[in-house]
């Protein structure tokens, strides 16, 4: 297995690997606390192997939102066909931020991939906040910001390309709030790293909205300096998982015309403390 770094900021490629081996899930949970994110090349797998791969890492959180396998309820489907607009997952965000326990990561499997384009953006949650000044770090000691899902989830998006066309659904589910403090402690690496995104984060607890805008506002400026990126462009078969405790992801919509299939297995973290 070959491990090579994708930038200096986070993110890795793992070659030479095989998800159904369990005698390689070591050395793959290292990249993976070392990286934040790691593409595992070509693979080739059932959705009982992805399965199988997820459930190493601990339980299954199956997304209330998105269209499954009917043959596999926990694993979403990410989809958009040729004639559709719309891409899931276009604006920053972390998954799952608006329950009570984040989850822990992400498996995408990449099954159909378009010649060019549908790349994914992911940002470092802890190379961002360490290259924050120290008095605006100490402004942000002790602060807890609130997430949702029902602005993104909920009816007033069903309008919205991705739900007319049934990927996105349940919008009666989107009641979750949740408080979480605005940097936190990685629970694997133990590195700090914020944890706003501009998705689901609504508002900086305690703060008046024009506020907690301000401070969040000028976050996710920060944030979107590619010193602290990768981009993980996609053949079939690829594999890619990511930390959402760590990392901002963002889907390229630049292939239209074209299809782009993928399956989506979320593994259930646990509650966030402050750094
Ligand atoms: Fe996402």
């Amino acid at each position: 297995m070959k491990i090579r770094p994708l930038t200096g900021a986070l993110g890795a490629e793992i070659l030479d690997a095989d998800l159904t081996d369990p005698d390689q899930f070591d050395a793959i949970r290292q990249a993976f606390i070392d990286h934040s994110v790691i593409t595992i090349r070509a693979q080739s797998l059932t959705p009982d192997d992805h399965l199988r791969f997820a459930r190493r890492w601990g339980d299954i959180n199956v997304n209330r939102f998105f269209a499954a396998l009917d043959t596999h309820p926990e694993i979403a489907i990410v989809l958009k066909e040729p004639d559709q607009t719309g891409a899931i997952g276009e604006v920053w965000h972390t998954d799952h931020a608006y329950d009570q326990e984040p989850a822990m990561g992400s498996i995408l499997y990449g099954i159909e991939i378009p010649e060019v384009g549908g790349d994914t953006v992911f940002c470092s949650m802890a190379a961002a906040y360490d290259a924050l000044s120290d008095r605006f770090k100490s402004l942000l000691d002790g602060l807890h910001a609130w997430h949702s899902s029902r602005h993104v989830f909920g009816a007033s998006q069903s309008k919205s390309d991705a739900s007319r066309t049934g990927r996105v659904g349940n919008a009666d589910n989107a009641t979750q709030d949740a408080l979480h403090p605005v940097v936190i402690k990685h629970p694997l690496s133990g590195r700090p790293g914020l944890f706003v995104n501009p998705q689901f984060t609504t508002q900086i607890d305690g703060l008046t909205q024009p506020e907690s805008d301000a401070i969040l506002n000028m976050l996710y400026d920060h944030c979107q300096k590619p010193e602290f990126q990768c981009r993980v462009r996609w053949k079939t078969g690829d594999v890619t998982m990511w930390d959402n405790r760590a990392t901002w992801h963002k889907a390229i919509n630049d292939y239209h015309g074209h299809r782009r299939y993928m399956n989506r297995i979320t593994v259930q973290g646990g509650p966030l403390e402050s750094a």
